[in-house]
């Protein structure tokens, strides 16, 4: 847990409310979780995911990992404790753009489910849709866009996801989506119509 250090700060309630803003943009503010292993297909799932959503007129946004990590983040490694910060941050981020009433997508390795089920933990039910978008190993590893599996299996990186460090897969997640067996649309239709089906967009 991370403790709370300022004293004498007040919570400040706006007469603007979440409510009014989603009824302004006509859906839910409501946070997208994709996790998975580097070269699963997180980001360009969750940004086929936004065109098709800013098609239909919804403002949406993407959070995504090494964009994050360039900004926000960089002060952060990948040690157990700078990926579980990593989480923290972009959970609460996530919260603050889910209540302005934007769907907003996550797209991070998160490779720890108490990380992950401590983001969830900041929205209200139904508002976190964990999407665990896997692959096997060997198909991340085949597909290595970035050249960093080999460069793991080298030494050359070291606690480098599924190679030297872990990723705990989700157990209760909303969808689970087979990148290797599911195109990128039929992936993004199938986000999509479980938005649909729970009332977040129509
Ligand atoms: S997380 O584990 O803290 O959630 P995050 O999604 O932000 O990771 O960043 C993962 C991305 O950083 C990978 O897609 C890859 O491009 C890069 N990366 C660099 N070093 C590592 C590492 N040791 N383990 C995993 N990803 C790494």
């Amino acid at each position: 847990m991370t403790k709370q250090k300022a004293t004498n700060i007040t919570w400040h309630e706006g007469a603007i409310t979440n409510a009014d803003r989603e009824r302004l943009l006509q859906q839910k503010g409501v946070v997208i979780w994709f996790t998975g292993l580097s070269g699963s297909g997180k980001s360009t799932l969750a940004h086929a995911v936004e065109e098709k959503l800013f098609e239909k007129g919804h403002l949406t946004y993407v959070l995504d990992g090494d964009n994050i990590r360039h900004g926000l983040n960089k002060n952060l490694g990948f040690s157990p404790e700078d990926r579980e910060e990593n989480i923290r941050r972009i959970g609460e981020v996530a919260k603050l753009f889910a209540d302005a009433g934007i769907i907003t997508m996550t797209a991070f390795i998160s490779p720890y489910r108490a990380d992950r089920d401590k983001a969830r933990a900041l929205l209200d039910d139904g508002r976190f849709i964990e999407v665990y978008v896997k692959v096997p190993l060997e198909v991340a590893e085949e597909r290595d866009p970035k050249g960093l599996y080999k460069k793991a299996r080298a030494g050359e990186i070291k606690q480098f996801t599924g190679i030297d460090a872990p990723y705990e897969e989700p157990l209760n997640a909303e969808l689970v989506i087979d990148t290797s067996e599911h195109s990128l649309e039929e992936s993004a239709e199938i986000v999509l119509k479980y938005l649909q089906e729970c009332q977040i967009v129509k």
